[in-house]
């Protein structure tokens, strides 16, 4: 990377005007990506904070998890690109190469599987703690309690300093996320819970879960489940993104894992994060007809109004989402498997983006279709209410969080995050008596 002009050989320099101090800051070079600059002493050097609201410019962490170009519309898990894993892989596989860092050969990829199936299960007393909710209580409210009672029920894979129990918490999140999930759905109709089979795929065995009735035998669709597995990888992990260095922020303390990712669903809960699924179908069946995008339009570019385009543009994606083009490819598949495959609100979508991508506000802007923006047509498709798609982004990101978790857990560097601030309040004043206020 060509360095800045007032770069030395892997050091900036930076000089303060008022005083004519330099220092010298080292320039870190990854094996992808812009380099960094060492700040850790910046504040032991010069007694001053960095300052980086929303962390537009800040790396918080090394990882060789995942790697993002925004430009350029890259997305990359251990070195292998979202489009190959998305054609090629299947969810269990990108689950295994996310925390140990390598495709797995065929017996590592059975024994992972098995040992993700065989923790499918949740423990029986967790049922009642269902019934403490409403039934019209929203999902991600039930995923954020319910998970954060794991920690509750299982004890011997809390103590985060003993590799063997991060690995078993590790196995139980990924394994019982779509268990929680399913009977988070079933909850809010009140039907009975569906126990988890182990004949069958993860994919296959959260549609079983979920819309599968004791009553009568129920036929998983193949082109359903694949759709599924695809969509779980796409969502699975995407570098420090809000929930995720929620998980971080909250391991860096020592939390244990259950509650950390507790927090990375709260988190993830946010329209502006993965809320926006449930968001673009909502803002979809406002808009109600092609002929009311550019009215939408204008409320997005109009700065006194909050309105934005749900499931358009991003922090780091200033280019098409990868995940987005695999995702609207996949819209065709399903509907048409389906037999809708004149979907009004996809063809609403489809206009929507067209228009929106040849608006000059837009592209000016840099603001192009993410993730979230076809992920809740096919969900709806599929039978999902837009109430449970966040809960299915939580479900795939599940194992990003857990690899990213482990991963600063394993750091010899980690510590606990505490950032600091600029402080504008008021100065050191004395205190005032009653009769002297006002
Ligand atoms: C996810 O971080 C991740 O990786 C997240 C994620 C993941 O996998 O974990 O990719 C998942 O969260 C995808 C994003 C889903 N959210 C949405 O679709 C909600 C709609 N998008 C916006 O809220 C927004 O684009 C964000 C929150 C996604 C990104 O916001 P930024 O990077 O902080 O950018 P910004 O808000 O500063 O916007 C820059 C400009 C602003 O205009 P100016 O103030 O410079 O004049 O672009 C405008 C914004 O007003 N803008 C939009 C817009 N998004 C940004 N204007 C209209 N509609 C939009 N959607």
């Amino acid at each position: 990377m060509k360095k800045a002009p007032s770069a030395t050989a892997d050091s900036f320099t930076l000089t303060d005007n008022r005083t004519g101090r330099s220092w010298e800051l080292p320039i870190i070079d990854g094996s992808e990506g812009p380099s960094v600059m060492d700040v850790r002493k910046f504040y032991a050097d010069t007694q001053m904070f960095t300052y980086d609201p929303g962390f537009t410019s800040t790396g918080s962490c090394e990882s060789k998890l995942t790697f993002i170009d925004g430009e350029k519309g890259v997305l990359l898990h251990r070195g292998y690109k979202i489009e190959d894993l998305a054609e090629h892989s299947d969810f269990m596989e990108v689950c295994s190469l996310l925390l140990y860092g390598e495709l797995p050969d065929a017996k590592q990829k059975a024994a992972f599987e098995k040992a993700i199936t065989y923790h499918t299960m949740l423990h029986e007393q967790l049922n009642y703690l269902y019934r403490g909710f409403r039934r019209d209580a929203h999902p991600m409210a039930i995923m954020v309690g319910v998970v954060g009672a794991l920690s509750a029920f299982y004890h011997d894979s809390t103590d985060i300093t003993d590799p063997r129990q991060r690995m078993i918490a590790s196995h139980r999140l990924i394994a019982k996320m779509p268990t929680i999930a399913a009977m988070a759905y079933k909850f809010s109709l009140g039907q009975p819970f569906v126990y988890p089979r182990n004949d069958l795929s993860y994919a296959e065995n959260f549609l079983y879960m979920t819309f599968s009735v004791p009553c009568e035998e129920y036929e998983i669709n193949p082109v359903l489940a694949r759709a599924m597995d695809r969509i779980f990888i796409l969502h699975a992990d995407h570098e420090q993104n809000a929930s995720t260095s929620t998980v971080r922020i909250a391991g860096s303390s020592g939390a244990n894992p259950f509650a950390c990712i507790a927090a990375g669903i709260a988190s993830l809960w946010g329209p502006a994060h993965g809320g926006a699924n449930e968001a673009v179908l909502q803002m979809l069946q406002e808009i109600g007809h092609k002929d009311r995008i550019p009215e939408f339009l204008e409320r997005a570019k109009d700065r006194d109004d909050p309105f934005r385009l749900m499931g358009f543009g991003h922090r780091v994606y200033k280019n098409y989402d990868p995940r987005a083009a695999v995702l609207r490819e996949s819209c065709h598949a399903v509907l048409g498997e389906l037999g809708v495959e004149h979907d009004p609100l996809l063809e609403l979508a489809i206009e929507l983006e067209r228009i929106a991508l040849e608006d000059d506000y837009f592209a000016e802007k840099k603001l192009f279709p993410n993730v979230d923006f076809y992920s809740g047509i096919i969900l709806k498709a599929m039978g999902f209410p837009t109430s449970m798609f966040t809960v299915l982004f939580a479900v795939a990101r599940t194992v990003g969080w857990v690899a990213q978790w482990k991963e600063m857990i394993e750091d010899p560097s980690q510590k606990i995050s505490r950032p600091r601030q600029l402080y504008t309040g008021a100065t050191q004043r004395n205190y005032l008596p009653m009769d002297q206020r006002g």
